[in-house]
């Protein structure tokens, strides 16, 4: 990734107006709908994980629904201690709190994704993105690199560990829920992780921003490297948007829920039953953001296909075998837009 101002210090410089490397042209009218002039069912499902545990069937089919035809859902009653989850937050908002010179530290470096800075900048003319990422690889632990994580302020390190713990767990059981509610054979998830699944954390900043309608906090685009991707909303600020049938539907902030989606590596492994979604954030003019996206992905050194179980004569593989580190690395070397990456793999396509 290519270096990039930091977006945090250049929106206290109390600007008129952005600089044209942040303007977009977006012309989609619905921009800035808030969520509560929307009804429930118009906006993402709110899965109760412990009726489900209970065998309910009307909520494991809830659940069902709500990963076939959004691809996005509330998940509460998860497991996660709210001490846990405030915990992380306050942490987070510390960090964002710290002098430039303290954040600076975790700076990315030119070529790294990794660090503290923006992904996916590829060219100079490129538009960026009103936020700046603290982004890691947190599991496997050996994955990580000594100047980032080990190195975070000793109470976020220690809040990062424990919910790098806790949300493995629950990505496992959310993804095994899915297997059961797909007849999927267990086994076929099982060879995706053996020992070293790969966890992902990216700790968004949106700063307020003067022409909010004229920037993007996250462009719109797929979680390709991802099974799963767990979201804290770390304050108040709502600004995640998914597309739902041609409209960007706005997710609502709820303090004891995550947002869990579905990412491409999980539509392969579904054959398409299960599609990732395009998704945004949008930025407010006076508020700044926080947000934790934790992205849940298959062992690095593995490949893998659409899953057997799921495949019928009716039903052929629309995607090819993968190696799961090629598939990687070709992501970070290209732009964040839209639902593209995952054609390079859609059979028919090449
Ligand atoms: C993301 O797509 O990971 C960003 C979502 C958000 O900040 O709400
Ligand atoms: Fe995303």
């Amino acid at each position: 990734s290519l270096k990039v101002p930091n977006v945090q210090e250049l929106a206290k410089q109390q600007l008129s107006g952005v600089p044209p490397r942040y303007i977009r042209n977006n012309d989609d009218e619905n921009q800035l709908y808030n969520s509560s002039i929307l009804l429930p069912h118009q906006l993402p499902p709110v899965i109760d994980m412990e009726i489900i545990k209970d065998d309910d069937e009307t909520e494991l089919n809830r659940f069902h629904l709500a990963c076939k035809e959004w691809g996005f859902f509330q998940l509460v009653n998860h497991g996660v201690s709210s001490s846990l989850m405030e915990k992380v937050k306050s942490e987070i908002q510390a960090f964002f709190n710290l002098p430039m010179e303290e954040k600076k530290k975790f700076e990315q470096e030119e070529g790294d994704s990794e660090g503290y800075g923006q992904a996916f900048v590829v060219s100079e003319e490129q538009k960026l993105d009103w936020a700046d990422m603290l982004y890691m690889i947190t599991l496997p632990t050996h994955f990580r690199k000594p100047h980032l994580f080990p190195k975070l302020p000793a109470s976020l390190r220690d809040a990062l560990e424990q919910y790098s713990t806790a949300l493995k767990e629950l990505a496992m059981k959310i993804l095994y829920m899915m297997a059961r509610v797909l007849g999927m054979k267990a086994e076929e998830l099982n060879v995706l992780f053996e020992k070293d699944a790969t966890q992902m954390m990216r700790l968004n900043y949106y700063p307020p921003c003067p022409q909010p309608d004229r920037v993007m906090g996250i462009c719109p685009h797929t979680d390709s490297i991802a099974l799963l991707a767990i979201l804290l909303q770390v304050n108040e600020t709502e600004g995640l948007q998914i597309k739902k049938d041609g409209a960007w539907i706005p997710v609502p902030y709820r303090p004891d829920a995550f947002v869990v989606n579905i990412g491409d590596i999980l539509e392969i492994v579904t054959n398409g039953i299960y599609k990732s979604i395009e998704h945004r954030a949008i930025v407010n003019e006076d508020k700044e953001r926080i947000s934790i996206a934790t992205f849940f992905s298959p062992k690095l050194d593995g490949d893998l296909g659409p899953a057997a179980s799921l495949l019928t004569l009716q039903s052929p593989a629309q995607y090819r075998r993968i190696g799961v580190a090629d598939y990687f690395k070709g992501y970070f070397s290209r732009e964040l837009v839209g639902k593209s990456y995952i054609d390079t793999v859609r059979i028919g396509n090449e």
